[in-house]
């Protein structure tokens, strides 16, 4: 038998997109593993723990022939193997322990998303970012600040994963498929979330017509308490599947520019009367980033309670720019 290659095979044989993770910890791994499994594109993973983000990559690639799919996926420590990138997904940081809050972790983590960021930019300067470090809204506004990129090309993910639980509760609660059912929180990844009930539905109905006025204060009460009460049980850390799930779907929508409307963090520059700072809408996703934020009408006590969150965000934010990483 005879293999003639078609063209020269001493350059790369994959011609695919390229996705780097950067922290290959439970959140990286997860996002890693599954962006790998949709075949989104090649997936470098990269970790400051010397042989982790190797181990962990050759332990998903040597999956493959399992699973099915397509991509390679390799781990290093060195920021020169995620050049030209398409798209950056930022885990790195230490996570929540129980009795931490999000904004516990801001003072290590700023630092980590500042350095991080600068060695992406240098490799990758056409990237989009995908920030997951929390405390959410100000590591995404660090990572913006630190960058220089285009607001549409920084954003951060929370709302896809706090909608998800949001769903989640609404589902088990009515017994009724997922595929049904939809959730719409906005505002800081943080106790000051604001789910909308009277935009989450079931079918299309809103969850307000289905359910009693308490048990949907429960269930958005559950929602804005969801990452804390995952930290209760584990104990050594915060959640990981979901919110893998959640970043690589935003993935999905920027690498196949399938343009889908996802809650996320973006920066806000006048929409919902919010100015400089990150903040979960709903937003247009596909190959440019936030090509669009829909600003939708939110009643007083909506509008009220979205005001109070930014506020939250607004102090830690605050916080950041003190620490002038940039
Ligand atoms: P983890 O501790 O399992 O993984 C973090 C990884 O980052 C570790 O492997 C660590 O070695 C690595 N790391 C630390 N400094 C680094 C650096 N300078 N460069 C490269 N890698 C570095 O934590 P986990 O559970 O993966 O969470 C990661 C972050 O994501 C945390 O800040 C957590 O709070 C946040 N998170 C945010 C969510 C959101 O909705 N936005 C949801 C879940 C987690
Ligand atoms: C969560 O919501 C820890 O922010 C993370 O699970």
């Amino acid at each position: 038998m005879r293999w003639s290659e078609a063209s020269d095979s001493s350059k790369s044989a994959f011609h695919r997109k390229k996705i780097t993770v950067v922290g290959a910890g439970h959140v990286g791994a997860t996002a890693a593993f599954l962006a790998a499994q949709k075949e989104l594109a090649n997936i470098v993973m990269i970790d400051v723990m010397d042989g982790v983000p190797q181990g962990k990559a050759l332990d998903m690639f040597e999956s493959s022939p399992i699973q099915g799919f397509d991509a390679l996926v390799h781990g290093t420590q060195d920021y020169a193997e995620t050049a030209d990138s398409d798209l950056v997904i930022i885990t790195a940081g230490i996570a929540r322990k129980p009795g931490m809050s999000r904004d516990d972790l801001l003072n290590i983590n700023v630092k980590i998303v500042s350095e991080v960021t600068r060695s992406i930019v240098k490799y990758s300067p056409n990237c989009i970012i995908l920030v997951v470090t929390n405390p959410l809204d100000a590591m995404v506004y660090t990572a913006l600040k630190v960058s220089g990129f285009p607001k549409q090309r920084v954003i951060g993910m929370a709302g896809v994963l706090d909608s998800a639980r949001m769903r989640a509760f609404i589902a088990q609660e009515l017994q009724v498929s997922i595929e049904n059912v939809a959730a719409c929180v906005l505002g800081g990844h943080g106790d000051t979330m604001v789910p909308v009930p009277r935009y989450s539905t079931v079918a299309g109905i809103p969850i307000t017509e289905l359910m009693g006025a308490e048990r949907v204060a429960l269930i958005c009460e559950r929602t804005a308490k969801g990452g804390a009460e995952i930290v209760e049980l584990l104990k050594t850390g915060s959640a990981f599947y979901a919110p893998g799930a959640s970043v690589v779907q935003m993935a999905e929508a920027i690498i196949r520019d399938k343009k889908r409307i996802l809650p996320c963090a973006a920066y806000l520059e006048g929409e919902y009367g919010v100015d400089g700072y990150y903040m979960g809408v709903p937003c247009k996703l596909g190959r440019d980033g936030v090509e669009a934020i829909i600003e939708m009408n939110l009643s007083d006590g909506e509008a009220a309670a979205l005001h109070q969150s930014m506020l939250a965000v607004k102090e830690l934010v605050k916080k950041v720019d003190a620490f002038g990483h940039f």
